[in-house]
């Protein structure tokens, strides 16, 4: 995150806000565990997107068109008692520099100026109702300048979400970013080999877990979401999360985990058999999943419309579910009625960046927005036949099943972020074969 393209982003998003306009973007709050511990302390991904600035207790204020300066930071001050304790910080005199922001001042001179900077300006950008605790700073602060209304002050009167602006720029990865995206990508992938190449007959699913994440500590990265483990029926939870059970011979694992790196997501999802065979079964319904996979990276072009995938991932799973006697009836009507969602009740991706689940809108005015350069998003279909389901063959109980890759679109279609990893059947076998 290069001070120069953080420049570039403040000031592209003082341009669309406009000079009647100030933004606030506070850091995410410090989350507390248990008395003086705190829980591991992640950036808000709007103000890392701003500034590169890790620490806690900061505001970033832009104010377009001030003269004596459009880009504030409010952060904490130098203190070498405190600094012993917890490590440096950049205090108010580094970071002009560090970050290349106009001016900077200690975070407990907040309450003194930000009514001054909000004075005299029509529209306030801020992200209402992320913390609370804010929020009402904030309106402490818009009410000490209306207070002063007799006296000629101009308080700002139109209130509105920042993601308008800023969630449309976080959508278009630029170059540096997709560098950025390229390394999760990368570190997920030599994760996701390592735990499979680790997989046995009885391992524990956090020992594939632990697999996992050391290779995402060993590059600088840590996971972006809690990694998935889920051994045979466990798959079919979708947030499962316990990771402690223990994988049998003929099972399959089911491994969601992606890396964060500099704070960008990868999101990742394979699924594969623990002792190196998918029976008939396992393999027939895998290969029902790569079909829909298959399907909806096909509608991975700039001017298709984002849900295009999706409704070309459900053909191909309904299909897929008829041809094996999963659902009866008419293709057509079981996806019209929604029958196929008893096995597949999830949609098939979601933009990626530096959120898992990253910000901008999927539709505009009441359709599928279209796909454009520079978007990232996974696609993501899976098959989840619940153990206890009498009304299919024994065979196919307790299956779940879930591929999931992440997809940038190019000028010239698309680019699979995650693709040295093997994703079909037959790939993985011969993957895991080798491995052994
Ligand atoms: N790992 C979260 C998801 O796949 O959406
Ligand atoms: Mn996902
Ligand atoms: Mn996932």
């Amino acid at each position: 995150m290069s001070v120069a393209a953080c420049q570039k982003r403040r000031r592209q998003l003082m341009r669309m806000a406009g000079n009647d306009a100030i933004v606030v973007v506070p850091s995410a709050p410090e989350r507390i565990r248990s008395r003086d511990t705190h829980f591991p302390y992640r950036q808000d991904s709007d103000l890392w997107y701003l500034t590169g600035f890790a620490e806690p207790d900061a505001v970033l204020v832009l104010v377009p068109g001030r003269v004596h300066g459009e880009a504030l930071l409010f952060c904490r001050e130098r203190d070498a008692e405190r600094e012993a304790w917890d490590g440096p910080r950049v205090g108010p005199e580094g970071a002009v520099d560090a970050l290349g922001v106009d001016d900077a001042y200690p975070i407990d001179d907040l309450d003194e100026i930000l009514p001054g900077l909000l004075e005299g300006r029509t529209r306030v950008y801020y992200h209402f109702g992320r913390d609370t605790e804010f929020d009402l700073q904030l309106i402490g602060w818009l009410n000490r300048v209306r207070a002063q209304v007799r006296l000629g002050a101009q308080p700002p009167h139109e209130f509105l979400e920042l993601g308008h602006l800023l969630d449309e720029m976080r959508l278009i990865k630029t170059a540096d970013e997709l560098k950025l995206m390229r390394r999760a990508a990368k570190i997920s992938v030599e994760a996701h080999a390592a735990a499979t190449c680790a997989a046995r007959p009885g391992v524990r699913e956090y020992e594939l877990q632990a697999e996992l994440e050391y290779v995402f500590r060993r590059h600088d990265a840590v996971p972006a979401y809690e990694s998935i483990v889920g051994a045979g029926a466990n798959a079919c939870v979708l947030h499962y999360r316990a990771n402690a059970a223990q994988a049998r011979d003929g099972d399959l694992v089911l491994i969601d985990a992606g890396a964060e790196y500099r704070g960008y997501a990868a999101d990742i999802t394979r699924t594969f058999p623990v002792n190196g065979r998918f029976t008939a079964a396992q393999r027939a319904l895998h290969e029902v999943v790569e079909a829909a996979q298959q399907a909806a990276l096909s509608k991975a072009q700039p001017g298709r419309p984002y849900e295009a995938g999706h409704h070309a991932a459900v053909e191909a799973l309904t299909e897929g579910l008829l041809r094996l006697g999963l659902l009866k009836g008419r293709l057509e009507t079981c996806i019209a009625d929604g029958s196929y969602k008893r096995y597949y009740p999830h949609k098939t991706g979601h933009w990626l960046g530096l959120d898992v689940h990253d910000v901008g809108d999927y539709r505009i005015e009441g359709e599928s927005r279209l796909l454009e350069p520079g978007m990232v998003y996974t696609i993501e279909p899976g098959l989840y036949v619940p153990a206890d389901d009498t009304s299919v063959d024994a065979k196919w109980r307790g299956i779940g099943i879930r591929t999931e890759d992440d997809v940038l679109i190019t000028r010239a279609g698309h680019e699979v972020l995650t693709a040295g990893l093997a994703r079909t059947a037959d790939e993985i076998e011969a993957f895991m074969a080798q491995a052994r």
